[in-house]
């Protein structure tokens, strides 16, 4: 086993590696394809968190194409956010923007099926308050009586936060609600966050990183001593899909049908 390969080996889950971004796009695509056919199967709908940042904007314009523009049955996607930047939704900081600008607007998504997270509300507790209170009206529940998301996307930062879950920041502590505000150590500094609890509540969540730049924050995360080693779904899936420079390893042959269980 290689050293990067034994750097990774504490990371709970399973782990798709493809040799480049596009290639995991494509990875990813896949997964989210299934997890869209499991859940409208079992309930009609598919209930999505999307992460921001830069990473997930290839994913996005990817299902935005053929063959996965005209494969993915839309009416039932139901989309929020795992969070969001003190941003107006029409800035480019804003990650609903970025979702809007890379793929909602280009997939035939009923607007009334997405549900922009008001991070830039002066009242940023109110916000999150209200944001809470819709995730418990629309969702049903999960392990620790949280609201429970078919799917939610996350990123990980080069210091460990995933979402806006930063290291030495109160959002890691709070146990209690679904939604906080979040600081960052980066402009947009004041955010919303899903917490722990709704992440670890989720059927399935999936990390996407690429970059070697990446590989520390992994090799920390495995060595659980990140806010993203935190992320456990007490009953779900957890996939790391990580392209090559990320995870210092070459590609491997797990897929979506290997982690997705089909009814
Ligand atoms: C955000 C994201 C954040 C992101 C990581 C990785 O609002 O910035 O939600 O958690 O996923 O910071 O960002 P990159 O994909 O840009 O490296």
């Amino acid at each position: 086993m290689s050293t990067a390969e034994t750097d990774l080996r504490g990371l709970a889950g399973r782990m798709i590696v493809r040799e480049t971004p596009q290639a995991l796009a494509e990875a990813a695509a896949e997964l989210l394809s299934l997890a869209t056919e499991s859940s409208a199967a079992a309930r009609g709908a598919f209930t999505i968190a999307l992460s921001g940042g830069t990473s997930p904007r290839l994913l996005y314009e990817t299902l935005a194409r053929p063959p996965w523009r005209e494969s993915i049955p839309w009416e039932t996607w139901r989309v929020y956010f795992s969070d969001e930047r003190a941003s107006p939704p029409d800035d480019a900081a804003s990650n609903y923007h970025m979702a809007r600008k890379t793929l909602l607007d280009r997939v035939p998504i009923d607007p009334e099926h997405v549900h922009r997270m008001p991070a830039d509300s002066p009242d940023l507790d109110a916000a999150a308050r209200t944001y809470d209170a819709l995730l418990e009206h629309d969702l049903p529940r999960g392990p620790g009586n949280a609201p429970r998301f078919d799917c939610v996307l996350l990123g990980l930062g080069e210091n460990g936060h995933t979402a806006s879950l930063f290291p030495s920041t109160p959002a890691l502590a709070v146990a209690d609600r679904w939604v906080t505000r979040g600081q960052a150590d980066y402009a947009p500094f004041d955010r919303l966050t899903l917490t722990f609890p709704t992440l670890n509540a989720a059927a399935l969540v999936v990390f996407l990183v690429t970059g070697a730049s990446k590989h520390t924050a992994l090799r920390a995360t495995a060595e659980g001593t990140t806010p993203a080693s935190r992320v456990h779904p007490a009953d779900g899936v957890l996939v790391w899909l990580l392209d090559s420079p990320a995870a210092g390893t070459t590609a491997n042959q797990v897929s979506g049908r290997d982690v997705i269980p089909l009814p």
